[in-house]
């Protein structure tokens, strides 16, 4: 399917350059520029890449950062990976990502630094896609590339996003299953966003406005209170909208357990649940507001959980994020075992393009949905929305409002409206 590593152009790397940029935190991230020339040294590419970072990263991520953060990263790419890569086809993605590990000598990246590896990637394939005058999405996907992804987005927020009032689940997504259009379900989850200020505004004449690192509200709410109001909100905009919109759960579960006490500790609720307890609660949640999709419901090392609530959840997707960490043995263990049936998309969990690839090829042929997916720390880069088409992800998750989060959207927009006649709605199951 892949046409990128057929592809074969005198396209050369002339040069690679790296700076220190900011995130939508405000904290340092990697930004990267790649140049492409023909044999006569005329500039036929360029691409630019910046690294997103979490904030409730899984344990079996890469290593985001090597020794000396940002900085240490930047220098990385200057002194290691630009002598190396320079004067190589930048159309020869799996070369250079191979040859990134092989530069990093790590298990873990973590000599570069992921973050540093994902934005040397995603430049380098920006940059070759610019030579041959191909739509980032086309030059990964060829020209079956035609589906867009459906916006699972975040409205409201708590855990490792918000502060200490709100709630402990960290994200309650927004997901319009039958959108016909891209650029419908954009709109239609903005709408669900702003209904959902004004239910809270109802219950709570305090509410600030506060929101979280991703723009979704931040209110002073319990767990069941905040899905309860989601869904309401959800229903509200389905019917002005004529097409359902579903409610969505990130529970980000490590961030819960607490493996001393061996329990999910919601500290809002005063509650702590053991794996059972928390299995239960997670299936109730489930029957009684029907959500489309739930991620990270059980911690990160818990496979035989995860498989146990993906037998028991009718008509779920159950994503696993901090599980996989787009990690292809991990995802392997997975469909092994039947824990989950979807797997989130970060290319900076994994570290470049080519590996992000293989998770997302492999989880397809074993039936499992590809989520390609933004970071809480984001930039206006716009990459994601070309991989989610690119890489035929039907579902993509890169939040509801803010600069760093609609760049995606906007991109998406834009690239419906391209593809014309052609584009179509990625495929979700049960519908
Ligand atoms: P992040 O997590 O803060 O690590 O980006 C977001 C998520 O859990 O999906
Ligand atoms: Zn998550």
């Amino acid at each position: 399917m892949m046409s990128w590593v057929a592809i074969k152009v005198r396209a050369i790397i002339s040069s690679i350059s790296a700076r220190k940029i900011l995130d939508s935190r405000a904290n340092p991230t990697v930004e990267v520029d790649v140049v492409a020339e023909d044999e006569v040294g005329t500039k036929v590419g360029f691409g630019r890449a910046a690294a997103p970072s979490g904030a409730s990263k899984g344990r079996h991520e890469v290593t985001a950062l090597p020794k000396g953060g940002v900085d240490g990263a930047v220098e990385g790419v200057k002194r290691v990976v630009a002598p190396r890569l320079v004067g190589m086809e930048v159309t020869d993605q799996k070369r250079i990502d191979a040859l990134l590990r092989k530069l990093d000598g790590t298990p873990d990246l973590s000599r570069i630094g992921g973050n540093a590896a994902v934005a040397v990637s995603m430049a380098v394939a920006k940059a070759a896609s610019a030579a041959l005058n191909l739509p980032l999405y086309k030059y990964l996907g060829g020209e079956q590339a035609t589906k867009l992804p459906y916006p699972l987005g975040n409205v409201l927020g708590g855990g490792a996003h918000a502060g200490r009032m709100a709630p402990d689940i960290q994200e309650f997504l927004v997901i319009p299953t039958d959108a016909g259009r891209f650029v419908d379900a954009a709109f239609a989850n903005s709408q669900v966003h702003r209904r959902v200020r004004a239910l809270i505004e109802a219950k709570d004449g305090t509410f600030t406005g506060g929101k979280g690192d991703e723009g979704a509200w931040a209110p002073n709410l319990g767990n069941v209170e905040a899905l309860e109001l989601v869904a309401r909100a959800c229903e509200e905009i389905s019917e002005e909208m004529g097409f359902k919109i579903r409610p969505g759960l990130d529970f980000a579960a490590s961030g819960l357990y607490d493996s001393g006490k061996k329990k999910y500790v919601y500290k809002r609720e005063g509650a702590a649940r053991d794996t059972g307890e928390q299995i239960d609660f997670v299936l109730e949640l489930i029957e009684t507001y029907e959500p489309f999709y739930v991620e990270d419901p059980l911690r990160e090392d818990d496979f035989e959980s995860f498989a146990e609530i993906t037998k028991k959840a009718k008509r779920c997707l159950i994503c696993g994020d901090d599980l996989f960490v787009t990690n292809v043995a991990r995802i392997r263990k997975g469909i092994k075992l039947g824990a989950a049936n979807a797997v989130l998309i970060k290319p900076n969990q994994i570290g470049t393009l080519s590996d992000t690839h293989v998770a997302v090829q492999l989880a397809r042929q074993h039936g499992y949905v590809p989520v390609m997916s933004h970071r809480s720390g984001e930039t206006s880069d716009e990459t994601i929305a070309h991989l989610a088409v690119g890489f035929e992800c039907p579902i993509i998750k890169t939040g509801v409002v803010g600069g760093e989060r609609v760049a995606k959207l906007n991109e998406l927009i834009r690239i419906e409206e391209e593809l014309g006649e052609q584009a179509r709605m990625g495929e979700l199951p049960w519908k």
